[in-house]
């Protein structure tokens, strides 16, 4: 058994952190691609309990794709929201399904990170929007939450702000990386589709 399918209900606790404001925030990232009636795909979104205030705040749809019941079953049965049981290296969508993907808190969990980045160039339309949000691996107390991730079985492969932006960038997606509260931030990028026209 992996480590979130007995760990989920700490784990649906800790994804309550989005309050209205940080959905206010994050939509306004969103906003230039994702219009009312748009498509957001969210990445590792467990419970759902973002993707719930995203599809209110922009009134868009939005698909949790994850691959723990425990969490999927927790994501709320309600018009604008659907539950998809899926992993990030090998999506169960077409290509240009979406405006946008957002990954929160999940991108260091994904064992083939490349192979993830590949499939969200494939299935955000061109000029969509690719949102990560991370935590900075710097510090004592994140170094020991690497090391806690690692000792439990999980890839723990965090990267720093700058080395998200260089990675991405190697894996086709530029775009920026911004600092926010503590250790948290976030990479902004745009997919461009070769011979398309943004
Ligand atoms: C820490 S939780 C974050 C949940 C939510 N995004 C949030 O911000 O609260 C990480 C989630 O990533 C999911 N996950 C782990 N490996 C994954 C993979 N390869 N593809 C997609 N999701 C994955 C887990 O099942 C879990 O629900």
């Amino acid at each position: 058994m992996g480590f979130f399918n007995w760990a989920a209900p700490l784990v649906r606790r800790f994804g309550d952190r989005f309050t209205e404001l940080d959905a206010a925030e994050i939509a306004g990232w969103l906003k230039p691609a994702v219009v009312p009636g748009g498509r957001i795909l969210d990445v590792g979104g467990g419970a759902g309990q973002l993707a719930v205030l995203l599809a209110d705040t922009l009134h868009a749809s939005v698909t949790v794709l994850d691959p723990t019941p425990q969490m999927l079953d927790h994501v709320p049965s309600r018009p604008g929201v659907t539950a998809v049981s899926g992993v990030a290296e090998a999506m169960p969508f077409a290509d240009s399904e979406f405006d946008a993907v957002v990954v929160s808190d999940a991108f260091h969990h994904f064992r083939d990170q490349p192979g993830s980045v590949k499939e969200f160039s494939r299935v955000v339309r061109n000029g969509g929007i690719v949102l990560v949000l991370e935590l900075d691996p710097t510090g004592l107390m994140m170094r020991l939450i690497v090391l806690g991730e690692k000792l439990l079985g999980e890839p723990g492969a965090f990267f720093t702000p700058a080395e998200m932006c260089a990675f991405m960038a190697r894996e086709g997606i530029a775009g920026e990386c911004e600092s926010l509260r503590k250790a948290d931030y976030r990479f902004l990028g745009v997919v461009q589709k070769s011979g398309e026209v943004a």
